[in-house]
């Protein structure tokens, strides 16, 4: 038998010295007291594991001092001693939480196993308080706020997070509906809790909690429930994790991506900066010769109605080109358009994105072959984020022909533009090909990745591709890219037709 530290209480010296030395022979420590009173005061000090106390004694007797006990130390497993014709107390001992009665003279046989049940039972007590205590070290450790009730929303455990996070205190809270600290239909939603308890579990998801003082903490909150031996549901367990930090870095990637995205599109105007020029020269360009012509005329003395008429007609219509080429250029520069995707035949703004890039085209010694089909069906979408698509594409081309050009000074640099409708008309698919530096098989697995760059810092921000997918995915369209290194790169963009 393993041993105990025992407190013997009686008031007869006879009896607590036969027990005592028949304890000790066993091996066990022994406590005395000849009251009730004296037997609080040992409790109090002494870790007692199991008291064996006879129930007639002066002033405070066993059956008071049974109930006093668990104020004084927990966990204790009491035997009471009882005279014959006494087992109505006897009876009520065992309701006062004693767990076995024995009768006087006591059968020391009879002794030696009721005390092996009670040491079983002070070992079983105290691996429960270790594994409670235990549990509560894991709860009060976690990084997550973690909530139990009951079925009915009552609070059984918080911890410290919880309470933090919820702005009560662990005492506000136990024993009282979690409805009256945090709102079931804001934190659930509609039936979210009836579906976790006929569910059993609750898979995470992004929800916010609200404070005594209005505080709003966004959490990602599971929960599953747990049961009784037969499977009643006794319990659910909410876990939740505060997800400020990681919604705010995403708010800032998302500034930032927009940054760069925008800072993109800054670049592309640069590459058509030359087209613009360009374009831009020729309505000029008429204007000055009507307004030469005209100050000719004023000159000559002969400037009539009509000829004023006809030359402020030529160069309003010139100067209606002009704002229209600068107005593109302003909206693309600005980039997303809060209008509503709109049936679109792409030729138009592919036209648009290569009138100016032909200019550029040219002075870079490139040889542009481009195939606009007619008729092409259309497409739902906003015509500005294709012509990105297209600048972008065009852009890359360029930068891999002319990377060849200066490996190999007698390079023809060649880009091609495609635009046609598949067979059964249900796609319309955008090729830009070159015969430039092309790519590894690596670089062409990745190159659709954000921050992707191979250019030189400063050059490139990796993003022109990346970009073009999310357009593509947003349209439920497919990207394909094939090429190898130094014999140049397609990529083919597949829209569904509207
Ligand atoms: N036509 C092409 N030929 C060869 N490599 C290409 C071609 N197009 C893209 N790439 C590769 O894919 C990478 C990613 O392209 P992406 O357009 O996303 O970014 P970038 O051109 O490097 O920078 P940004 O477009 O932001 O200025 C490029 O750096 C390059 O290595
Ligand atoms: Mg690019």
């Amino acid at each position: 038998m393993k041993k105990a530290t025992v407190l013997v209480v009686d008031d007869e010296v006879g009896i607590v010295e036969g027990l005592q030395d028949w304890l000790e022979i066993n091996g066990h420590s022994v406590y005395t007291a000849s009251s009730g009173i004296k037997a609080l005061e040992v409790l109090a000090e002494q870790s007692i594991d199991i008291m064996i106390t006879d129930l007639r004694m002066p002033g405070m007797g066993g059956l008071e001092l049974l109930t006093k006990v668990p104020d004084v130390r927990e966990g204790i497993c009491s035997i009471v001693l009882t005279g014959h014709g006494d087992m109505s107390n006897a009876i009520k001992a065992l309701n006062n939480g004693a767990v076995a009665y024995m009768l006087k003279p006591v059968d020391l046989d009879e002794l030696g196993i009721h005390l092996g049940r009670c040491i079983k039972q002070v070992e079983m007590k105290r691996q429960l308080v270790l594994n409670l205590r235990y549990l509560e070290s894991i709860i009060e450790s976690m990084a997550d706020a973690l909530i139990v009730i009951s079925p009915d929303g009552t609070v059984q455990t918080v911890n410290r997070l919880a309470c933090d996070m919820l702005e009560y205190s662990e005492e506000e809270m136990v024993g009282k509906k979690l409805e009256n600290f945090a709102s079931m239909h804001s934190i659930f939603g509609e039936n979210g809790f009836e579906d976790l308890l006929k569910n059993g579990f609750l898979s995470s998801f992004d929800t916010t909690i609200v404070s005594k003082n209005d505080r709003e903490t966004p959490v990602l909150l599971s929960g599953s429930v747990h049961r009784d031996l037969t499977e009643e549901v006794t319990g659910v367990v909410l876990v939740a994790k505060d997800i400020t930090d990681y919604k705010r870095s995403q708010t800032i990637l998302r500034e930032r991506e927009a940054q760069l995205v925008h800072t993109g599109r800054l670049t592309a105007m640069g590459e058509m900066a030359a087209g613009i020029a360009h374009e831009l020269n020729q309505p000029l360009a008429v204007i000055r010769i009507w307004s030469q012509s005209l100050g000719n005329d004023v000159g000559r003395g002969s400037v009539s109605a009509e000829r004023v008429t006809e030359a402020t007609k030529e160069i309003d219509q010139q100067m209606k080109r002009a704002t229209t080429i600068i107005t593109h250029m302003r909206a693309f520069a600005r980039g997303e358009s809060d209008e509503p995707p709109e049936a679109t035949d792409l030729a138009v703004p592919a036209n648009e994105a290569l009138l100016f890039f032909q200019e550029q085209f040219r002075i870079h010694e490139i040889e542009l072959d481009m195939q606009i089909g007619e008729n092409l069906p259309e497409v739902s979408l906003h015509a500005g984020r294709f012509e990105q698509v297209v600048v972008n594409l065009l852009s890359n081309a360029r930068h891999a022909v002319d990377k060849k050009r200066s490996e190999d000074s007698s390079f023809q640099k060649k880009i091609a533009l495609r635009l046609y409708a598949s067979d059964d008309n249900k796609w319309v698919i955008l090729e830009v090909a070159d015969n430039g530096i092309g790519m590894s098989t690596h670089d062409r697995d990745r190159c659709l990745e954000p921050f992707f760059t191979t250019k030189e810092v400063g050059q490139g921000t990796g993003l022109g591709l990346h970009i073009i997918r999310g357009i593509v995915q947003e349209m439920n369209g497919r990207i394909h890219v094939d090429s190898q290194l130094g014999k140049g790169a397609t990529f083919k963009i597949q829209l569904p037709a509207a």
